[in-house]
C-alpha cells in the first residue's frame, strides 16, 4: 500500500532516467543498444551488468538481478518500495504530498528504511545545535572555523554538533515520536547498565560535546556518525564513531565518497586519505575527488567501491615511516584490485590537512603533481633504503617487491616493474625473473587448495582471483595466451544462458514449496513464452482490428494458467486490457509487488539480449516482429499440447489404480479425446512455421 498518490509515482518513474540513476553507483561504459558496469551486487572482474536505456531495465548476467530504476534503488539500498521513490523523487525534485502520517506510521516500514530515517533525522539535529544554539555556535562552530573551514564545507557535508548533555538527543527523538529501539539499533543512544552489568532500561546519547560529521552512504543518506571531541586532554578517545548496525557497515564505506564520486568520474582518480579533516580540507580547496577510509586499514569492499568509479588511486600519506611500512599491505590490496595505484608522500609531521592549510591550494595542487610516484617504484625505494647494506635484509626486501609486482595485473606493467626493480637494486634481470617465477609458484601452489573457500559461495566470480600466480617468461616470449577468448558480452551471454534454465528449475522449486501441485518444467516454459509475447508486443497489430494482446488473451480465455506467477501476470494483463489500456513492460515494472517486477523484467530482456555473436539466433528477433502471428499461435498451440499432455498423463496414471467400471470407462474416453485433440494440436503445429529448436 504505497501512500505515496499514484500520479505522483507515474510522475517520479517518467522523469527517473535508468542511466542517471544507475550512474550514480557505478561508471557505465557504452557498447552496442545498452551500457555495461562491473555488478555492484557482486564481485567481479569483467563487466557484466547491463543497463538497456530504452527499456529502462537493468539486468546482471552474472547475479541475476533485474529490474526498473525502482528496484535497482531497493536492491541497492536495501530499502522498500515507497523509500525507493522517496530517494527518486529527492533526486529529481519531485514534491511528494504524503498523505497524513502519524510518526508511528512513518517508522512502520522496514528495518533499514527506520534506521536511514533515524539517522537522517540526528543529522538535522546536529546540524541545527551546530548552528542555532548558543552551545553549539560559541564552541562547535568555532572550533570547526579554527581548523580553517567555511560555511559552503560545513553545509556541504552536513556537519553538526551534540550537546554536552546526557540526553538531548534521546529526549528529543521521543518528542517526535521516534522508537527508542531505532536510536539503539543505530548506536545513537547506549543502554546503561546497573551494577550487575544487566540492561537498567535507562539510556544515554553516545555522543555528547562533539563534533559531529555525518557518514553518507553513496547515495547520500546518512547511516552513521564520527564524531569529534573538542576538549584538548579528553580521557576518552579523539573520534568516536558509530557502531556497526543494519545500515551502516565500516569496512563497506568510504567517508566522503558521496560527495566526491563526480568529481572521481571527471578526474579518472581518487585521492585516498586518512581522515575526515583531511577529506573536508582538500575538498575546501578545490580537490574534491577525495575520499577517507577513516583510520581503520582498507579493506576489499572498499577497493571495489572505488573501482565503481575509476582505476586510478593516489595514496596520500602522512610522512611517519612506522605508518607508512604498516600500510603497504592495504596498498598490495589496491594492486590485487586492478587499480592503479600512485602514492603521495608528506614532509614528516604534516598530514593532508595540516599540508594543504599551511602551503594554500595551488602550492598543494603542485605538490600531488611533481611528487605522486608510482606505487612499486615507492615501494622499492622505500624497502632498498632500509636494506641499504646487509644483504640478508636485500634479499628479503627484493622477494617483497615481487610480491607487489605479481600482484599487478597488466603483464606489461609487470615487466616494466620488473626492469625496473633490477635496476634499483643492481640486480640482474634474469636472476631477478628467475626469483619472480619460483616466488610465482610457490604461491600458487600454496594459494591453490584455499581458493575455493573464497569464492564467496556466490560461484559466480568470473575468475582471475588468483591473483598471486602470475608467472612470467622472458621479455621476447612475453605473449601469454589469453586467460578467456570470450569478450565480456559473450561471457554475459553464457552466464546468462547458464542462469535460465537455473531459474527455470528455481520457479518450479518454488511452486512446489507452496503446497499447489508442482507444474512440470514443460509447462511453465510454454507458459512464460505466452505471457512473454503477451507483454513485449501487447499492442502489435495482427489485423486491423485485433492485436497480440486480445489474440493471446481471447485464444487462451479458457485455459487454465497453472503456474502462479504467469496466472497473475495474464490476469494483470486482462485487467489492464479492460481498464483501456495496452498491458505494458512499463507499467508492471513499478508494480507493488516485486515477484511480478523480477518475472516482468526477466522476461523483457530475455531474448532481445542477444547479440550478433550467436550466429544461430542472429535472425530470431528480426522474424518474431516480422512473424507475430505464427510465434503467437505456435506459443498458444504449443501451450495447449502441452496442458493436453499433461492431462492424458494424469488419466493414464490414474489407470494403473484400481477403479469401478463405470469410472474406467469414463477415464478411457476422455483419454481417447485427449489422444485426438493431442493429434489434432500437432497437425495445427506442423502447419506453423516452425520457429527454431525449441
Ligand atoms: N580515527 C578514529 N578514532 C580515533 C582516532 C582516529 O576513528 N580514535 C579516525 C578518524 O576517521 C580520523 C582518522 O582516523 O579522521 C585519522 O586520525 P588522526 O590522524 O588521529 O586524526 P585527524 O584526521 O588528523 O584528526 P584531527 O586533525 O582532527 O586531529
Ligand atoms: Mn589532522
Amino acid at each position: 500500500m504505497a501512500r505515496i498518490p499514484k500520479e505522483t509515482v507515474d510522475q517520479i518513474i517518467h522523469h527517473a532516467d535508468i542511466v542517471e540513476v544507475v550512474g550514480d553507483f557505478v561508471t557505465l561504459k557504452r557498447k552496442g543498444q545498452n551500457m555495461w558496469a562491473c555488478c555492484p551486487f557482486h564481485h567481479e572482474k569483467s563487466p557484466s551488468f547491463s543497463v538497456a536505456p530504452a527499456k529502462g531495465l537493468y539486468k546482471c548476467f552474472g547475479c541475476g538481478k533485474a529490474g526498473g530504476v525502482v528496484q535497482f534503488i531497493m536492491d541497492i539500498e536495501g530499502t522498500s518500495y515507497v523509500e525507493a521513490l522517496k530517494y527518486l523523487a529527492k533526486k529529481y525534485s519531485i514534491d511528494i504530498q504524503e498523505e497524513e502520517k502519524t510518526p508511528e506510521e512513518q517508522l512502520v516500514q522496514n528495518e533499514k528504511d527506520s534506521q536511514f530515517i533515524v539517522s537522517n533525522w540526528a543529522k538535522d539535529h546536529y546540524q541545527k545545535l551546530l548552528h542555532e544554539t548558543e552551545e553549539g555556535e560559541s564552541i562547535g562552530l568555532s572550533y570547526l572555523m579554527q581548523r580553517g573551514l567555511n560555511q559552503t564545507t560545513i553545509k556541504t557535508f552536513e556537519l553538526g554538533y551534540s550537546l554536552d548533555q546526557w540526553d538531548d538527543l534521546l529526549k528529543s527523538a521521543q518528542k517526535e515520536g521516534f522508537e527508542a529501539k531505532y536510536l539503539e539499533k543505530t548506536g545513537l543512544t547506549i543502554i546503561r547498565e546497573d551494577e550487575q552489568g544487566k540492561d537498567s532500561g535507562r539510556r544515554y546519547d553516545r555522543f555528547r560535546g562533539r563534533v559531529m560529521f555525518p557518514i553518507h552512504n553513496v547515495s547520500g543518506r546518512v547511516i552513521g556518525f564520527g564524531a569529534r571531541t573538542l576538549k584538548a586532554n579528553d580521557k576518552t578517545a579523539k573520534y568516536l564513531n558509530s557502531p556497526e548496525s543494519d545500515i551502516y557497515h565500516k569496512s563497506d564505506v568510504l567517508y566522503g565518497l558521496f560527495q566526491a564520486r563526480q568529481a572521481i568520474r571527471t578526474e579518472e582518480v581518487c585521492y585516498l586519505v586518512e581522515g575526515y579533516l583531511d577529506v573536508l580540507s582538500l575538498h575546501q580547496g578545490g580537490i574534491k575527488n577525495v575520499v577517507a577510509s577513516s583510520g581503520t586499514s582498507l579493506t576489499e569492499s572498499q577497493i571495489r567501491l572505488i573501482g565503481r568509479y575509476t582505476d586510478n588511486v593516489t595514496v596520500l600519506y602522512d610522512g611517519d615511516a612506522a605508518g607508512i611500512r604498516a600500510s603497504l599491505r592495504g596498498i598490495d590490496m589496491l594492486l590485487e584490485g586492478a587499480l592503479n595505484v600512485r602514492v603521495v608522500l608528506f614532509p614528516d609531521g604534516d598530514d593532508p590537512d595540516s599540508y594543504i592549510r599551511k602551503v594554500g591550494d595551488q602550492r598543494f595542487k603542485d605538490y600531488l603533481e611533481k611528487n605522486s610516484q608510482d606505487f612499486i617504484t615507492f615501494k622499492t625505494r622505500i624497502v632498498s633504503q632500509e636494506a641499504a647494506h646487509d644483504p640478508v635484509k636485500k634479499a628479503e626486501a627484493i622477494r617483497e617487491v615481487l610480491q607487489s609486482i605479481a600482484k599487478v595485473p597488466d603483464p606489461i606493467k609487470r615487466q616494466v616493474f620488473l626492469q625496473q626493480t633490477s635496476t634499483t637494486f643492481s640486480i640482474d634481470e634474469q636472476v631477478l625473473i628467475t626469483e619472480y617465477n619460483k616466488l610465482v609458484k610457490k604461491d600458487s601452489q600454496r594459494a591453490a587448495p584455499g581458493q575455493q573457500g573464497n569464492s564467496s559461495g556466490s560461484g559466480q566470480s568470473s575468475g582471475g582471483s588468483g591473483a598471486s600466480s602470475r608467472p612470467y617468461s622472458a621479455p621476447t616470449t612475453n605473449r601469454q595466451p589469453p586467460t578467456t577468448s570470450l569478450s565480456p558480452e559473450e561471457e554475459a551471454e553464457m552466464a546468462m544462458y547458464g542462469a535460465t534454465s537455473d531459474e527455470l528449475a528455481a520457479a518450479g522449486g518454488s511452486a512446489a514449496d507452496t503446497d499447489v501441485e508442482p507444474v512440470p518444467d514443460v509447462l511453465q516454459a510454454s507458459e512464460r513464452e505466452v505471457v512473454r509475447l503477451l507483454l513485449l508486443y501487447a499492442a502489435q497489430p495482427l489485423t486491423e482490428e485485433i492485436a497480440v494482446a486480445q489474440y493471446i488473451l481471447g485464444q487462451l480465455e479458457e485455459t487454465p494458467i497453472k503456474t502462479p506467477i504467469y496466472a497473475d501476470l495474464m490476469h494483470l494483463c486482462r485487467q489492464e486490457l479492460e481498464e483501456g489500456r495496452w498491458p505494458e513492460v512499463r507499467t508492471f515494472i513499478q508494480h507493488t509487488r516485486s515477484d511480478i517486477r523480477m518475472m516482468v523484467s526477466d522476461l523483457a530482456t530475455e531474448k532481445y539480449e542477444l547479440s550478433p555473436n550467436w550466429s544461430t539466433h542472429q535472425i530470431y528477433v528480426p522474424r518474431e516482429i516480422d512473424q507475430l502471428q505464427q510465434a503467437c499461435d505456435n506459443a498458444i498451440l504449443r501451450l495447449n499440447k502441452v496442458n493436453v499432455q499433461n492431462e492424458l498423463s494424469i488419466r493414464l496414471e490414474a489407470l494403473r489404480h484400481p477403479m469401478d467400471e463405470l469410472a474406467l470407462m469414463e477415464t478411457l474416453h476422455t483419454i481417447k479425446l485427449l489422444k485426438k485433440m493431442d493429434d489434432e494440436l500437432g497437425n495445427m503445429l506442423g502447419t506453423v512455421i516452425p520457429r527454431g529448436a525449441n
